[in-house]
């Protein structure tokens, strides 16, 4: 089937909610995918940050291989092989204990204000239920992270939506603590804001969050969808930042391309949810457990985080230079892996033009070119990339 083929098929049916679109993409290797009409594209998209190994790592196709024939699926009703040494894997590489398997970053999060909730009723005060989120957050689309997801477009035609969020200022340490009341059980907060425009954390900002819940008897939780696994130059996102929360939620690059989230927190947290207040038919199966373990084994053994360091350094050191060429470069944004190069003003054809010239990117509403190569990038992929956005801002921006 062709491009034109395949879209024509999805506008007949395929819900609209991702919009119009003229690529469809078939086949991937590395850094590499191609569409149907056979185009090669640079993916420094990378499947929204989850192709963290690239695609079709040689690893990850083998374990899919093999556990196919093994087992695919059971019931959480039965201990699951695979699951159990990727939790491993977590807790002797973090802060945490236990963990939690579901299916997505959103149903992760929902996990989290779950716990949340759970803990102050029963370990603080039953009348805590309020959660702290921020302004220009995404946590999902379920109907509670998508209501601590805090961009008003997204709540558009949804109301009413759920009670006990309270919206504070990123970087703000004045705006959370005018919200903590004797209501509010804890914070959910992206250590880096990706879909909000990738807004760093500035120094002191995190870890005044962790006096502040310390002080305050509640709960501090990292959203690191995005941030964990690598992608910021440590393991986990909070490593790079040096503050430990009370819980985290992962997804993305958890699986390197299979659908799988997961929760985890310290044992004295995690306690409160016993038997029967949370599940999940999908969650952990052996099947995307199995890629899980293997995608963790190859983060940790290729150090795959110091990679996503100095490629980090390296890509943003080379946007910066793309900003003392044209003018209208207003910056670089973000850490590690996370990166985006930020526009004084809409860099309009630009932003499809690379494309066009084989670079896979994405525009964000505040003029931001996001970028999420796999964290086994190399410097020569990194090359390419600046050099189509070179050619495609010459033509347009120069
Ligand atoms: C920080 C963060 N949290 C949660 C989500 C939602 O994840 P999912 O789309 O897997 O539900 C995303 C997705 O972009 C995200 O970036």
């Amino acid at each position: 089937m062709s491009n034109a083929s395949i879209k024509k098929l999805a506008t007949k049916y395929i819900m609209n909610t991702y919009g119009e679109r003229d690529i469809a993409l078939v086949r991937g290797e590395g850094c590499y995918v191609y569409d149907a009409d056979g185009k090669r594209y640079l993916d420094f998209l990378g499947g929204l940050g989850v192709n963290c190994l690239g695609h079709c790592h040689p690893k990850v196709v083998e374990t899919i291989k093999r556990q196919a024939e093994t087992l695919i699926h059971v019931s959480n009703l039965y201990y699951i092989e695979t699951q159990v040494r990727a939790a491993q894997l977590l807790v002797e590489n973090s802060f945490a204990d236990k963990v939690f398997f579901c299916n997505s970053g959103g149903e992760a999060n929902e996990g989290v204000l779950k716990l949340i909730r759970k803990h102050a009723k029963d370990k603080v005060d039953p009348n805590r239920t309020d959660i702290i989120v921020f302004k220009d957050s995404f946590h999902g689309r379920t109907l509670a992270t998508v209501t601590a997801t805090r961009q008003p477009k997204y709540h558009v035609g949804f109301a009413p939506m759920m009670p006990g969020f309270k919206e504070a200022v990123f970087n703000d340490l004045n705006s959370v603590n005018a919200l903590i009341d004797d209501k509010t059980a804890g914070i959910l907060i992206e250590p880096i804001q990706g879909e909000g425009g990738i807004n760093n954390p500035e120094p002191g900002f995190l870890e005044g969050l962790r006096k502040l819940a310390d002080e305050n008897q509640l709960l501090l939780a990292f959203d690191e969808v995005h941030t964990g696994c690598g992608r910021t130059g440590s393991f986990m996102g909070y490593q790079t930042f040096g503050v430990e929360p009370d819980i985290v939620a992962l997804a993305k690059s958890l699986g390197g391309g299979v659908p799988i989230g997961a929760f985890m927190a310290k044992a004295s947290v995690a306690e409160v949810l016993g038997p029967g207040t949370h599940a999940a038919t999908f969650g952990g199966n052996p099947l995307v457990t199995a890629v899980c373990e293997t995608v963790l084994t190859t983060i940790l053994e290729e150090d795959l985080p110091g990679n996503a360091r100095r490629m980090g350094e390296y890509f943003a050191a080379s946007l910066l230079k793309l900003g003392e060429k044209y003018d209208n470069v207003a910056g670089v944004r973000g850490k590690g892996l996370i990166l985006g190069i930020q526009f004084k003003e809409d860099p309009g054809p630009v932003t499809h033009d690379v494309i066009d010239r084989g670079l896979l990117t994405y525009k964000m509403a505040n003029n931001t070119l996001r970028f999420h190569p796999p964290l086994n990038v190399e410097s020569t992929h990194i090359d390419e990339a600046v050099g189509i956005l070179d050619s495609s801002l010459a033509k347009h921006a120069g």
